[in-house]
This record gives structure tokens, sequence and C-alpha cells, in this order.
């Protein structure tokens, strides 16, 4: 066995079958300081090149979300979704360099988000690219997500100081896109499944809201949620609450927008202190394990509730064990989760840092901590676990 070197893999185009590989040979090869002294390593060709054409898909992933942000926010898919077009002829429609909007759509092309007609050298939208990409009321609508990412990169300072130093960073602390990310990213979820699929598994709660009831959406953030419930039941009463001060400001121009604000307020409140009461239903979307204190949150829920109220929980979808979450949905979690919401619940009081992969066991240990005595798992998408609490 040569344990002096080792060709450094995928590029160099190594044969098959394993090698071995000292660690002064790594060391030296790849600059690493981690390697162990006298400690040889099996290197298996090919799982290394296995391992680096997937490095190949995520740093393509990772270039190209960039310029979906750009394309979302230049408008470019919506136009392109009109109908097929040359480079040239979309800068013209879009207002933008020519030259610049070639080189975007060749990326969006090598993406598979665009489809490109070389005989043409024409540029189109398919159905289902369109659908994805340009229709903002889709139940498939993506371009939100990537504004999450943008937030995340540009929160990688603060993540080097708060990893050292241990303390929280809060929802309010991000920058700005991951708001508005956030709202049209969760927004289509919302509409395909909440008021067709979650409120009817409720027990008894489509009736109540459709004769008029009285809801609480707590972490509403700029309220998709809220003003979708607001516009499907009519007779009912909707009060979004919210800590984050520019998230209720966004909610309230959005109910002014939708044409429900006689029915819909927003206020500035937190989990633990939101007022109002003797709700039919109090909603949590997607923010019980960002909170610092989601039992006393629990516990502030079941005194607001009506006797016969209902809790619903809406939560990332997560197993109880971490090995059973290293799926694709696990790793967007997972890493939203190390970003966002595992240091914004430290942010807060008790920073009980749930994580966005809780899991059910934990979220009906948390429920139930707060005086809870029913709970279950009520509906269910490969994104979202709903929950029904009863007190
Ligand atoms: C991931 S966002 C979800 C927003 C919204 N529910 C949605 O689904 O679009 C989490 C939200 O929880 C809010 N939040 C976090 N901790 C809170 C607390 N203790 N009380 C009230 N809101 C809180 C944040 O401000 C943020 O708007």
């Amino acid at each position: 066995m040569d344990e002096a070197s080792i060709d450094t893999g995928w590029a160099t185009g190594l044969g098959g079958g394993a090698r071995r590989h000292t660690a002064a040979g790594a060391a030296a090869a790849q600059g690493s300081a981690h390697a162990r002294k006298g400690q040889a390593m099996a290197i298996n060709e090919e799982k290394l090149n296995a391992f680096m054409g997937r490095f190949v898909q995520d740093l393509g992933a990772v270039m190209h979300a960039a310029t979906v942000v750009v394309g979302d926010e230049l408008g470019l898919y919506k136009a392109l979704a009109e109908k097929p077009m040359s480079a040239d002829a979309l800068a013209e429609k879009t207002g933008t360099d020519a030259r610049y909007l070639r080189e975007w759509l060749s990326a969006q092309a090598a993406s598979g988000y665009v489809d490109y007609d070389p005989a043409a050298d024409c540029f189109s939208l398919n159905e289902e690219q369109a659908f994805a990409l340009a229709q903002e009321a889709s139940p498939a609508f993506i371009p939100g997500a990537f504004q999450i990412a943008v937030a995340q990169f540009k929160a990688i300072p603060k993540m080097l100081d708060i990893f050292r130093n241990g303390r929280g960073l809060g929802w309010h602390e991000h920058d700005p896109a991951l708001f508005r990310g956030t709202e049209r990213f969760f927004r289509p979820g919302y509409a395909a499944h909440l008021v067709p699929e979650w409120i009817p598994a409720l027990e008894g709660m489509e009736a109540r809201l459709q004769a008029g009831a009285s809801v609480a959406d707590v972490g509403c953030g700029h309220g998709a949620s809220t003003l979708i419930m607001a516009q499907a039941y009519p007779a009912s009463r909707f009060h979004g609450f919210d800590y984050h001060e520019p998230s209720i400001r966004y909610a309230r121009e959005a109910a002014q927008r939708a044409g429900v604000a006689d029915r819909v307020s927003f206020d500035v409140a937190t989990a633990k202190d939101f007022d109002g009461g003797a709700y039919d239903l109090v909603a949590v979307f997607d923010c019980l394990h960002d909170m610092g204190d989601p039992a006393g949150a629990a516990a502030h829920v079941w005194q607001a509730l009506r006797p016969d109220g209902a809790w619903m929980i809406v939560e990332p979808f997560a197993n109880d064990r971490l090995e059973d979450n290293l799926t694709p949905i696990g790793r967007v979690f997972y890493s939203a989760s190390t970003f966002i919401c595992t240091p914004a619940s430290r942010s807060q009081e008790v920073g009980l840092c749930l994580g966005a992969q809780a899991g059910e066991a934990r979220m009906r240990a948390v429920v139930e901590g707060g005086g809870f005595t029913r709970f279950r798992r009520a509906a269910e998408t490969p994104f979202n676990l709903i929950y029904e609490a009863r007190p």
C-alpha cells in the first residue's frame, strides 16, 4: 500500500477501489490541519466521487439561489411566463441589460428553471416552471424560499459570534429578507391546505368558523394565515399577534388591501401576553418552536381559550428521532433551525431551543406542560405537522 500520497480525488480521475492515504499525505495534499499523525485513512474512490458529485449539485444550487432572487425581484420569471423570448426581447420588456440577461437565462437553463430552444435561440417557461416561479398565488410558488436563504447568508457574521458566545439571535435581528421571504414561502402552503384540510381536521371547528367564531393567530408574522382564514370565514373575527412590530405593521396594511380590516385586527404582543380571550380557536403557525418559553405560551393559550375551544399548532414536519429526519426536507429545516429558529428561542426568556425538528413527542410534552389534557396529530403534509390540543 502506498501510504505516501494519493491523488486528491475526483478531479484527477482516480481509478476504482479504495486506496490508503496517510494523515501526513492528506494534510499535505489538502492543507488540512485535522489529519492525525501516522493514522492511515482508507479513501474509497467511488464514495469520494459520489460525494464530490453531490458537492457540485450543492454548489450549483447555492450559486443559482442568488440568480433566482434577482430574477424574482426584477420580474424576469413573470415576464418570461407570458411567451417565449430571446434574451434581447426579455431585456427590452423588463428594462434590463441584454448581455446580463443572456447570462442569467443561460444560468436558468442550466439549472432547469427555464427551457432553451437552440434553433430559435429562445427561452421560455414551461407550465410547471411558470406555476412555481411566476405565479405568486400558486400552491407551488418558491421564490420566497430563496429570500430566506439570502437572510441566512447575511446572518453569517452574527452566527460566528453567537456560536462562540452562546447568546441568542432574535427573529427581529435578521435581515428583512427573512420576514418577506417567510411570508411568500409559507403562504402557498397555507393557501393550499389550511381551509380545505387543516381546519376541517379539527373537531367541529369548520362549522364554528362558518357560524361566526373568535380566532387568535399568535406569532402571525405578516399575517398570511390570518388573512386566508378571514377570507374563508366571513362571519368570524380574527386577531393576529406577533412581538415583531414591523411584521404587525405589514399585516395591518395587508388586511386593508384584502378588504377584511373591519373584522381582522393585528397587534404587537407576545405569546405569553396577548389579550382578548375566550377564543374559539387559537392558532400558531410555524412559530411555537421559535419561542423561548413554549410551555409558558401554552399556559397562556390555555387561559385564553374557551373551555370547548381548540389550539391548532402548525409545525415543520419532523420525526422524533434525529436519524429519521436526515431527509432532503429535514436538511432544509435543520439548516434554517441552526440559523433562525434555535437562536430565536435562545434570545427569549427560558430559551428552551426546541429547534425546527422537535418532533411530536417533545411538542406533546410542551403542550401538556401548559395544562392541555388532549393532544393529537390532526393532519400532515410533507412540510408540516398539524396538532390539535384541547383544554
Ligand atoms: C417562522 S415565523 C412564522 C410567521 C407566521 N406565523 C407564518 O407562518 O408566516 C415565526 C414568527 O414567530 C414570531 N415570534 C417568535 N417568538 C414569539 C413570541 N414569543 N411571541 C410572539 N411571536 C413570536 C416571530 O416574530 C415570527 O413572526
